[in-house]
Order: structure tokens, then sequence, then C-alpha cells
């Protein structure tokens, strides 16, 4: 069968940093997959080159067998590639329910006077996210007010307020407490639960990562070193040197 995504060859260099070499890697519709490594491991420039936002040096991406790798990062949202981003995009000055609109009437097509989001339907499908996320009780209060948490939360709920198809987060988890972390991790799986969407998460947390992915990356240098359950790449000879317990792991 077709897989959603296909990587093939990507390579990806700035100046003499090697930042993606030779990643293959395919991922069925449906899975859950996280993405591990050190900083600098090239983790956010595999995110970066399969939403669009980068064009890698090297090789193919394909979404179900089509070629997507020319593709802006519009483009391919459109297509149902959606991301949220390791420091949150947001509208600071609009209400949590004010960006989800403007997120879901993006993906609609252009939001205009004539076309408002809430008439669009939108408004129900906002409500319906902020809901299954546990943010109704903030959702109308400027998003400057909201703590970094919190905001992580929104950016997702405005990639899924998209409804994608392929999901990728940049480490969702960054930026939340310790405490907080599986909380976070509980409301955005759960929001997903009822949609079709496949997911790509970055993450630094172990436990986070046995907990909620069926299948782990681990990248180093620019490289796959890694790809299996989250037992077997975890237990890794590479990485455990170069990942969770060597130089350069950032807790
Ligand atoms: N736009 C850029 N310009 C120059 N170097 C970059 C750029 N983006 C990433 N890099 C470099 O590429 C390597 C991989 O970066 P990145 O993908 O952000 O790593 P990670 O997300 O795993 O921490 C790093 O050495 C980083 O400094
Ligand atoms: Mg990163």
């Amino acid at each position: 069968m077709t897989p959603l995504l296909r990587a093939k060859g990507l390579g990806k260099r700035f100046g003499a940093v090697v930042a993606a070499e030779d990643i293959h890697i395919e991922v069925p519709a449906g899975q859950r997959l996280s993405v591990i490594g050190s900083n600098g491991a090239g983790k956010t420039t595999f995110v970066n080159m399969v939403t669009g936002y980068l064009r890698p040096d090297t090789g193919r991406i394909e979404l179900e067998g089509e070629d997507i790798t020319a593709l802006g990062h519009v483009q391919i949202a459109r297509r149902g590639i959606c991301r949220s981003f390791q420091i949150p995009q947001l509208a600071l000055e609009l209400t949590l329910r004010e960006n989800l609109l403007v997120a879901a009437a993006a993906a609609a097509g252009r939001p205009s006077l004539w076309r408002p989001a809430e008439a669009a339907g939108h408004g129900e499908r906002a409500q319906a996210l902020l809901q299954r996320m546990g943010l109704q009780d903030d959702a109308d209060r400027p998003t400057l007010e909201l703590a970094g948490g919190v905001r992580k939360l929104v950016d997702i709920a405005m990639a899924l307020a998209r409804k994608p198809r392929l999901l990728l987060l940049d480490e969702p988890t960054s930026g939340v407490s310790a405490g907080e972390k599986f909380d976070a991790m509980r409301r955005v799986m759960g929001a997903l639960a009822g949609e079709a969407a496949t997911v790509i998460f970055v993450e630094h947390d172990m436990e986070i990562v046995a907990e909620f992915s069926e299948r782990v990356i681990a990248f180093y240098s620019g490289r796959v070193i890694a790809d299996g359950t989250p037992a077997e790449v975890l237990a890794h000879a590479d990485v455990q040197r170069y990942v969770t317990g060597g130089a350069g792991h950032r807790s």
C-alpha cells in the first residue's frame, strides 16, 4: 500500500552543517510517530522540509504517492499536512477562539469580509476543538494573557482546526512544566481521537515518547540512526550514546 508520507533520500546542508542526509522514511496512515535527537540533530529541519518551509537540497517527498517536494508551505497545508511550531506562531492580540477561526478560514481558502469565518461553520469546529482540548475557559481571553503551555496547545489546536491528514508537532511539550507534560499530551491526543490524522511529533521527554508513540525515529547529525518501536529505539546503543545518555543531550 502507498504510505501516507514517503521521504526518499532527503538531504539539506547549511554551509558546512549537514542538517539532513539521505533520510528515508515511510509513514503509513494513522501512525503516531515520534522523532527524537539531541539539539541540532536535524529534527526541525525534517519537519520544515515535510511541511514546505524548507526545500531539501536532494531527495523527494511524497504525499500518498504525489510528489510535493517543490511545493511551498501554503500549498502543502492545503493538501492536509499541517504543523505546530517549537515557538508558537499566534496572533497575541487576538483571543484564542479568534486564532482558531483564522486558521480554519485559512484552510478553507482566503478569509474575507464576504465570507467571514464564523458564518462558514468554522465557529462550531473551533468550539468543539476548544472543548476537546479543555481550553474553553480561556477561549475568549487575548492569547497574550495565556501561559506558555496553554499557548502551545492553542498552536496545536490551530493546526487541528485545518483538519489535517498529517500533523507534525515540533516539541509540543517544550516550555510546558514537567508536571503538566503528560496532561498536555493527553489533551492533544484526546483531541485527535476522532480525527483521521497521522501524527509525527518531535519530543525530548522519553517517558512521553514511550507513552504516546507507536514508532520512534532517532536522528543524529542529520541522519536516521534508529527506527522502530519505542522499546527497540530506546534500547539502541547509538540512541543511548547520542540521544538519551551521551553528550549533547538536552533535558
Ligand atoms: N536556517 C538555518 N541556517 C543555518 N543553519 C541552520 C538553519 N536551520 C538549522 N540549521 C542548523 O542545522 C542543524 C540542524 O538544526 P535543527 O533541524 O533545527 O535541529 P533540531 O531541531 O534537531 O535541534 C543545526 O546545526 C542547526 O544549527
Ligand atoms: Mg528543533
